[in-house]
């Protein structure tokens, strides 16, 4: 092994070549098939960018409308897929009834088992879109004791979501314009990040030729993590302590920097951006429009802002380019859609799916793809004989 270095964390390492997403770590920049985050942010919509993403190119309408119409005919769950809600403890968190719902997709769809059949994989290209939201939506009304609701086929992606996670079947939903333009960008911010930890997980898992829902639920549970979707998680609850502990930042930040209990700035940070994340600076502004909305203000929000303009002016900082990520300021906007803190990684989830099944096509359809197999340096025994129990 006298040819094998170490590069723990994959920091130098590229394991593929992608021509789906550019990140410029230094300058701050996110593309998503060469088209700037910020211009899809304004001008796409979600279902466009997973397109975008999975295709590799704007559809044109008639393909748009054939996609919507497509996803919209797969948000059917199963019924006895339903029945598997019911078996978990009713607090479970929502992120372990997901991958483990996704996981057993491949148990209602056998024909999915294949990944080198390109009909296979496009119908569960669709399934799994269609059907991501409606197993989200379906764990939240599990843990909080309401009814499901079928899907209502039409209306759009997102729609659908917030209909079936905050209606009831026996009264008409109230669809706010607002939120679901509000969800349809945060979707659209985190729809792909090139080889994160869960897309990672999701090829290497791939590279075995496991299908795309064995795969994609690998995926979701390597992003339950509080180092990455976890984090938005992570973040509300850093704030919350704060909030209760009398508002002081500056002990906070003292705490970070001092490396107390491992304490860390959740939301800041990143292995790729050493600038301020762009998505980041979309989210900032949006949430200042939502959360200052008819002049009613999140005193979360006070302490977030208060964090980051400590943060961005202190030394510690500054040398070791922390800024806020994606998940800093996320976590304020579902609260006020009225989420709970748990379901806030399943909607990170909900948004990088589209990523990860492009990903993994990408993967399956690039010759140079072999089975992910890293090696080792040995750090053991060498060779020792073995010693009897007495002799121990
Ligand atoms: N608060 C305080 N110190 C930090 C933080 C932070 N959030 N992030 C990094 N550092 C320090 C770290 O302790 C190290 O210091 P030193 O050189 O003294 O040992 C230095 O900065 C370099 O950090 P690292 O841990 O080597 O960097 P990494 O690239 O391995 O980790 C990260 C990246 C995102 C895991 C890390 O920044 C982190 O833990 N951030 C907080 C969790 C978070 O917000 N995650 C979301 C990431 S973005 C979207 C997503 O993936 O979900």
């Amino acid at each position: 092994t006298g040819n094998v270095t170490l590069d723990s964390g994959f920091v130098n390492t590229a394991s593929c070549s992608s021509a789906i997403t550019y990140i410029d770590g230094d300058e701050g920049i996110l593309r998503y098939r060469g088209y700037p985050i910020e211009q899809l942010a304004e001008k796409s919509s979600f279902l466009e960018v997973s397109y975008l993403l999975i295709y590799g190119e704007l559809p044109s309408q008639t393909q748009i409308d054939d996609f919507d119409q497509k996803i919209r005919r797969h948000t059917l769950l199963h019924e006895d897929l339903k029945a598997f809600f019911g078996g978990f403890p009713r607090d479970a968190h929502p992120m372990p009834v997901l991958s483990s719902a996704v996981s057993a997709l491949s148990t209602f769809y056998q024909d999915s088992l294949d990944p080198f059949d390109k009909e296979q994989v496009e119908i569960s290209t669709v399934r799994l879109l269609a059907k991501l939201p409606t197993i989200a939506a379906y764990a939240y009304k599990k843990s909080v004791g309401q009814p499901f609701l079928y899907p209502d086929n039409s209306l759009s992606l997102p729609e659908n979501f917030l209909r079936m996670t905050f209606g009831f079947p026996a009264e008409p939903y109230d669809m706010d314009e607002d939120m679901v333009k509000a969800l349809d960008l945060l979707l659209i911010l985190h729809a792909d990040h090139e080889q994160n930890c869960s897309t990672s997980t999701v090829r290497l898992v791939g590279s075995s030729n496991a299908n795309l829902f064995a795969s994609v639920s690998a995926g979701i549970n390597a992003l339950f993590g509080p180092l990455h979707g976890g984090a938005n998680q992570a973040v509300l609850e850093m704030l919350n302590t704060i909030h209760q502990d009398g508002g002081d930042v500056d002990t906070f930040v003292k705490k970070v920097k001092n490396k107390e209990d491992g304490v860390k700035l959740m939301g800041f940070g990143h292995r790729v951006y050493k600038n301020y994340d762009p998505r980041a600076a979309i989210i900032k502004k949006t949430a200042d429009k939502i959360l200052t909305k008819d002049g009613v203000s999140d005193p979360l929000l006070d302490i977030a802002l208060q964090l980051e303009q400590r943060a961005l002016e202190d030394d510690y900082f500054v040398e070791r380019k922390l800024y806020p990520n994606v998940d800093f300021y996320t976590g304020l906007i579902y609260k006020s859609m009225g989420f709970p803190e748990r379901m806030f990684t399943v909607l990170f989830a909900l948004g990088r799916l589209p990523g990860w099944i492009a990903q993994w096509r990408e993967m399956i359809e690039d010759p140079q793809t072999k089975i992910g197999r890293p090696r080792q340096i040995y750090t053991g025994a060498t060779e020792r004989d073995y010693v009897a129990m007495g002799g121990r």
